[in-house]
């Protein structure tokens, strides 16, 4: 067997692409290995929503020139989204490339590698369909490792975030069919797995572009029937799609985890319409409202971005006000960086000064770390169901494991509670974890 070296960047959807990569070349003849010295074959799984991800792509490709040298016959390719930005482009500035695959191309990979071993050709393929079996795989998807899965039900964005790329690499929004997502979820639990996360750039706006197929709110609602299946998260949604449908879905589904991602961006009002974000802080700050309501131990995360364009001192304020107004659980925060194809890099400068992003960033990860310690401290007497992932970096005999809340718990126990739910107490807390002491007898 031949043998494939694969990385991957970027986000869970590149991390789903990856897995039906390696599953199509296994197929194929690949076995994985994870040292690029052994490799007949090289694979780089792109993202360029930030520059600083489009970067390492280059210096990733840079460290394998000298591999090809040596080894004339290694085919090197890239994919995913850098892959999708640059086209030909990416062969001629990096001419010991022998193919390029676009984010909608995975399942053409064993044919042009292929093509790029028996003819010497350089293939590069990044059509988008608007038919969605280009997602699908005539072989059903194997069993997988361990207790949890991801499976994407949508790909493509139809918003116009002024800042965001996804929409030029992804394509516009494509939904998979409902009955295909459902077979392919009834697999994984018959083979043990007990979490799912439904993947997609825009997965609240699921079936709206799939006539025929079931509603966001009742997809949900037939996953949570499936037996075997315990938890089911989603990612990513946007605001102005967390309708009342889906917010009352997490009050009446007992296997939807009590975790939502609602990237909000900023806090204010200007900046959030120079972003095109389509809703306002007040309108947010209601669905969340909403949300809390009806479920009220639901757990937030969020995603922020700092030196947006024109972005003023009062502005960054607004913030780190709605910051300490919602209390998130947990935030993931970015310096702004104009990206190619969109609209801000069109219309807005990059006006603040790196030194000031730098600035605001750490402000919004100090004030968050707080947040979190705090919050992180409220738990602690409380019992938790944790889904074991296995040992923690640790080591000395702790193993780690999630919260539906989506926090992690390290805690002391055996190996073979790997995959298992397990009660844990938690007796402490830091600002990204938790303690927990394994509640035995179960
Ligand atoms: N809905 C998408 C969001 C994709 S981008 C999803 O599937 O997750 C993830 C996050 O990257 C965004 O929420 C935003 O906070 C950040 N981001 C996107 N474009 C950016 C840019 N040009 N500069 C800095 N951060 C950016
Ligand atoms: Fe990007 Fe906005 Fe869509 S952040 S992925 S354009 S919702």
């Amino acid at each position: 067997m031949k043998r494939l070296y694969l990385q991957t960047y970027g986000c869970q959807m590149n991390q789903y692409d990856s897995e039906r990569i390696v599953r199509l070349m296994g197929q194929a003849g690949y076995a994985p290995t994870d040292r690029a010295e052994d490799a007949d074959l090289i694979l780089l799984n792109t993202c360029s929503v930030r520059e600083k991800a489009e970067q390492k792509v280059y210096s990733a490709l840079g460290r394998w020139r000298e591999l090809k040298e040596k080894k004339r016959e290694l085919i090197i390719g890239v994919g995913g989204c850098v892959a999708q930005q640059e086209g030909e482009a990416l062969l001629r500035r990096v001419p010991y490339l022998d193919l390029v695959f676009g984010t909608h191309n995975i399942h053409k990979l064993g044919q042009m590698v292929q093509q790029a071993e028996t003819l010497g050709d350089r293939p590069v393929e990044i059509a988008f369909y608007r038919d969605p079996s280009y997602m699908e795989d005539p072989e059903a998807r194997p069993a997988v490792q361990g207790a949890k899965a991801y499976v994407t039900i949508m790909q493509g964005c139809n918003k116009v975030c002024s800042f965001c790329i996804v929409p030029h690499v992804r394509g516009r929004e494509i939904s998979r069919p409902s009955e295909r997502i459902l077979r392919e979820i009834e697999n994984l639990a018959a083979e043990g797995v007990k979490e799912v996360m439904l993947l997609g750039q825009n997965v609240n706006s699921y079936g709206k572009t799939s006539p025929g197929g079931l509603t966001f709110p009742q997809l949900l609602h037939t996953i949570n029937n499936i037996s075997g299946l315990e938890r089911i998260r989603f990612t990513t949604s946007h605001p102005q799609d967390l309708s009342a449908e889906l917010i009352e879905a997490y009050a009446t589904l007992e296997k939807l985890c009590e975790h939502l991602h609602l990237p909000v961006q900023s806090g204010s009002d200007t900046v959030l319409h120079r972003m095109r974000r389509g809703y306002t802080r007040e309108e947010y700050m209601d669905r969340i409202r909403r949300l809390r309501d009806r479920c009220p131990e639901v757990a937030l995360s969020t995603d922020i971005i700092v030196g947006f364009p024109g972005e003023s001192e009062q502005e960054f304020e607004r913030t780190l006000e709605i910051l300490q107004e919602v209390e998130y659980d947990e935030i993931y925060s970015f310096s702004y960086s104009p990206r190619p194809h969109t609209l801000a890099s069109k219309i807005y400068p990059d006006d603040v000064p790196e030194e000031v992003k730098k600035r605001r960033l750490e402000m919004v990860l100090r004030l968050q770390a707080e947040i979190s310690r705090r919050k992180n401290k409220e738990r602690i007497g409380r019992v938790e169901e944790i889904l074991v992932d296995g040992a923690a970096k640790l080591g000395r005999g702790q193993m780690m494991g999630r919260t539906r809340t989506n926090r992690i718990v390290n805690f002391v126990g055996p190996e073979e509670l790997s995959g298992r739910l397990v009660q844990v107490r938690i007796v402490a807390a830091a600002a990204n974890s938790l303690v927990g002491e394994l509640i035995t007898g179960q």
